[in-house]
């Protein structure tokens, strides 16, 4: 598998039925290695149309759980495609000052390891930057080296590591926009 080679083929998008099949695909794969699939949502939704309700609405801050900030979810499509999506929160809270930041994403498992994840944090850079961000927080497992390595592609700079409860610690980076 590879990357396709025609940028305007890869974009990201507000969540859309258009691509509700690969969508799903790709959800049984975040589901199979234990991950929800959804950002921005505190349980799985009934349907898209749900799903896609709750993203417009969490976009403009409506209908928001208690303490949960404003974020925009895109997905990233490639040809006709669902690879993978990137929510990027309007401002920072407490708890994801140390853990979330301004922008978390995740490439569907059968999608890694041939560019996507540096590219879906490309491709939210811009779009983080028209919401109104000068400099975004991002932050990783300091376990996780792939998203190090795309954090440090992208200028990242280290602020520090926070150290949790668990006894796991989280690398905390600033981009500047
Ligand atoms: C982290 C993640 C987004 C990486 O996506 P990806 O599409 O595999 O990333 P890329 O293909 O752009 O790879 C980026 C770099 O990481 C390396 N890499 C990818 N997977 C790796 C792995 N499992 N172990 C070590 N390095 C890895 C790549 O070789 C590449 O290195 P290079 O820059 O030296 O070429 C993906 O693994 C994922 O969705 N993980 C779950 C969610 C997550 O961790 N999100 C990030 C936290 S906000």
């Amino acid at each position: 598998m590879t990357l396709s080679s025609y940028y305007f083929v890869m974009r990201l998008i507000k969540p859309s039925k258009k691509y509700e099949e690969s969508w799903l695909e790709g959800l049984k794969e975040f589901e199979a290695e234990q991950r929800s699939g959804f950002w921005n949502v505190p349980d799985k939704p009934d349907s898209i149309d749900e799903y896609i309700q709750r993203c417009n609405d969490h976009s403009k801050g409506e209908n928001l759980p208690e303490y949960w900030v404003p974020a925009t979810t895109y997905w990233l499509i490639d040809t006709d495609e669902f690879i993978g999506h990137v929510n990027i929160r309007h401002t920072l809270n407490s708890q994801l000052t140390k853990i979330g930041g301004h922008i978390g994403y995740a490439i569907r498992p059968s999608k890694r390891e041939v560019g996507y994840g540096t590219k879906i944090l490309e491709l939210a850079l811009p779009k983080a930057r028209k919401i109104g961000l000068q400099n975004a927080l991002i932050t990783c497992d300091s376990l996780n080296i792939a998203s190090q390595k795309i954090i440090k592609k992208h200028r990242g700079k280290l602020q520090d590591t926070y150290e949790k409860e668990n006894g796991e610690s989280v690398c905390r980076y600033w981009i500047s926009l």
